[in-house]
């Protein structure tokens, strides 16, 4: 599946073009948990599941660190992340 927010952001410069570029860097890690979830889920080798699901959640990780990065940077995101409850 593609991303289809593939054009250049036109905003403009500084902090509220690093957000955007953070966001873009978290859809992408985002997309990459998908695709070792969907690789894991196909192959065989148990020793390459193994490591696909570590790797995996490493991107888990850099979700977490951009999400934080990008609270912190942003402080309307960061009052809805602290307003969102399940
Ligand atoms: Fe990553």
């Amino acid at each position: 599946m593609g991303y289809p927010f593939d054009e250049e952001p036109t905003l403009a410069e500084g902090p509220e073009l690093d957000l955007a570029m953070l966001r873009e860097d978290l859809i992408g890690e985002l997309q990459a948990i998908n695709q070792y979830e969907e690789h894991i889920a196909a192959l065989e080798d148990e020793e390459a599941i193994s490591i696909l699901e570590h790797i995996r959640d490493d991107e888990k990780e850099h979700v977490a660190e951009l999400t934080k990065l990008i609270q912190k940077l942003d402080p309307v995101q960061a009052k809805k992340f602290d307003k969102g409850t399940l």
